[in-house]
């Protein structure tokens, strides 16, 4: 059986989820943020250790201004009101991906949780929040550039200037909305995760589906390679 110690998921189909109910986009994504929450308390009571969720990604700035306005209230709203929610289950918090372009509040917001939760011993929930693979790596390369040669640099160098720095490779990634592609997240950090693509719309994502997700991937073989 396998372990799962690190679950990334890729929350895709929130706008076509609205639309099917001819409801505004920024509803799906109101729904969206329900299920964030059932997933991350799901997971806390079922000893994953790392849940990681594509929450705002770099390539989302280009979305009408009026959406990407909603997203960033939707997620500081969030952040706020599910503060006890982090407290009352020992979850620590944790983003990744470049938050120096985010209004102050919400920077001000991501930083507070981080440091509540810093010593919280439970799930660690990330979210990738104006993440993207290539910046992250591009971000990486800046910050080692100087410090290392063609001889001295090392894969674990590369991994411990990553935004995930010190947490373990994604054991299984799951995508919802029914497309089957990455959109630049973790390519490092997947290399050897199992993946899962379902149909399923994010506001209609729930935890008996990814229990049955997670009960086919503890069955797979995974051979990292080897034999
Ligand atoms: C993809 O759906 C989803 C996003 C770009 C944003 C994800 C945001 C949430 C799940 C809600 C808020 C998050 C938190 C952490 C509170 P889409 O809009 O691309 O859907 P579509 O492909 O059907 O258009």
């Amino acid at each position: 059986m396998n372990e799962l110690a690190h679950l990334a998921i890729i929350m895709d189909g929130n706008g076509r989820w609205a639309q099917a109910q001819n409801k505004a986009r920024i509803e799906g994504h109101k729904a969206g943020a329900k299920i964030v929450r059932d997933i991350t308390i799901w997971c806390a009571k079922n000893t994953i250790e790392y849940l990681t969720l594509y929450a705002f990604s770099t390539e989302n700035w280009k979305r009408p201004k009026a959406e990407v306005n909603f997203l960033m209230k939707l997620l500081l709203k969030y952040l706020k009101s599910e503060k006890k929610t982090y407290l009352d289950n020992n979850i620590r918090f944790k983003a990744i991906g470049d938050i120096s372009l985010f209004n102050n509040p919400l920077k001000e917001m991501i930083l507070d949780l981080e440091e509540c939760t810093k010593n919280n011993t439970n799930l660690t929930q990330i979210l990738a929040l104006n993440y993207g693979s290539r910046d992250e790596i591009l971000r990486c390369f800046q910050k080692i550039f100087h410090k290392y040669t063609a001889e001295t640099i090392l894969e674990k160098i590369i991994q411990e200037n990553l935004d995930t720095a010190g947490i373990p490779d994604v054991d299984l990634l799951i995508r919802t909305g029914g497309e089957q592609r990455i959109s630049n997240f973790l390519l490092w950090q997947i290399s050897y995760a199992e993946l899962h693509f379902t149909q399923t719309f994010w506001p209609d994502f729930n935890t008996q589906e990814l229990e049955s997700i997670i009960t086919n991937f503890k069955q797979r073989n995974r051979r990292f390679g080897g034999l």
